[in-house]
């Protein structure tokens, strides 16, 4: 119903100013703004992205909202508060955390992220799913970098709100993230709809490099262009910047993204013992379908090329095989 919707979004309104103001204007926010000025958080990031403190208390928002007349269970069905089940009591369902808050595509606040100060498990809690929020038909922060997406041809997908606000810092402007889930042919689309191109921009870990391989065929089957960042092994955008900088975040990360070939191959390698000759066959096999699949004769003569080269098998042999592949495949 319309008015559920609409008490659903000034609470949700609501709450991010409260939390905000609880970060920049007050002594309990004082730890929570330490810890993001030591995580390289300025005010500017503070701002732009309202960025806020849930208090170490387990009544604030239930007191809150129940002294502006707002009906509770609702804003239990909300993911705002929670309620326990043996005495019916409400408590605030997020604390001593800090809080991102998650937008619609028009820029209105439908969810929170909240960040736990302390490391204390679980160490994100996003709102549940409601009527309002759905994790998998939002991007976080696509109103925020609608322009630069307009303005580069080309979004930058991360995984999660922290990447996106620290590449904000570090001059990337046209990152979104999905939301601590693996991204939906509905976000693919979405992106295709403001960019061609997309660069993914996961963590360089053994999870982050597999979630890139799920997402650049979801995004590659919704007609995107994809590129995928390269950083050294375990680091993640926001720890790459930090240690690194933002120049070479730019320079070295976004320009100097692999193209999609160049990523699969790599990915195809891993696990794989190259010196051996199975192996090596099966290894190149692999990739040879995948150069079949590609449009165009001169990226698959690059390929073949590069190939030859690394491997020293001729490159006849190299074309006579993948021509027999590209055969099988139609
Ligand atoms: P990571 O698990 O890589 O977080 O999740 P991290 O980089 O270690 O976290 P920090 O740097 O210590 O704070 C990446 C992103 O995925 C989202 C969050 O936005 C997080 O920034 N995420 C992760 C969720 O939304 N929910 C989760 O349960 C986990
Ligand atoms: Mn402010
Ligand atoms: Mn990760
Ligand atoms: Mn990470
Ligand atoms: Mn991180």
């Amino acid at each position: 119903k319309t008015n559920d919707f609409s008490v659903a979004l000034r609470a949700h309104d609501l709450l991010q100013k409260f939390y905000h103001h609880f970060l920049v204007n007050t002594k309990e926010g004082k730890d929570a703004l330490l810890y993001l000025e030591k995580r390289g958080f300025t005010d500017k990031e503070i701002e732009r992205f309202q960025i806020g403190y849930a208090p170490n208390s387990s009544d604030l928002a239930t007191r809150f909202f129940e002294k502006r007349g707002f009906n509770l269970y609702e804003l239990v069905k909300s993911g705002l508060l929670s309620r326990r089940e043996s005495d019916g009591k409400f408590y605030d369902r997020f604390r001593n955390r800090i809080m991102f808050p998650i937008w619609d595509h028009q820029g209105r606040t439908i969810g929170f992220g909240g960040r736990s100060l302390s490391d204390e498990e679980p160490k994100y809690l996003n709102s549940p799913d409601t009527k309002l929020f759905n994790k998998g038909k939002i991007l976080y922060g696509l109103h925020l970098a609608k322009p630069a997406i307009r303005k580069k041809e080309q979004v930058v997908l991360f995984e999660g709100y922290i990447d996106v606000i620290s590449a904000w810092r570090a001059g990337v402007e046209n990152g979104v993230a999905t939301l601590g889930t693996s991204l939906t042919e509905e976000q693919a689309r979405i992106i295709r709809r403001n960019a061609e191109t997309v660069v993914i921009c996961y963590d360089s870990d053994h999870a982050g490099i597999n979630a890139a391989y799920r997402a650049q065929s979801i995004l590659t089957n919704v007609g995107c262009t994809v590129r995928i960042a390269k950083m050294p092994e375990g680091y993640d955008p926001d720890e790459y910047i930090l240690a690194f900088g933002h120049e070479s975040f730019q320079k070295n990360v976004i320009d100097q993204s692999m193209t999609l070939m160049a990523f699969k191959m790599d990915y195809l390698r891993k696990g794989k013992n190259l010196k051996n000759e199975g192996e090596l066959i099966a290894y190149i096999e692999e990739v040879l379908k995948e150069i079949s699949m590609l449009p165009g004769a001169i990226e698959r003569d690059h390929y073949l090329r590069q190939l030859s080269e690394e491997f020293s098998i001729s490159l006849d042999a190299l074309k006579s095989e993948q021509y027999q592949i590209y055969r099988k495949l139609r």
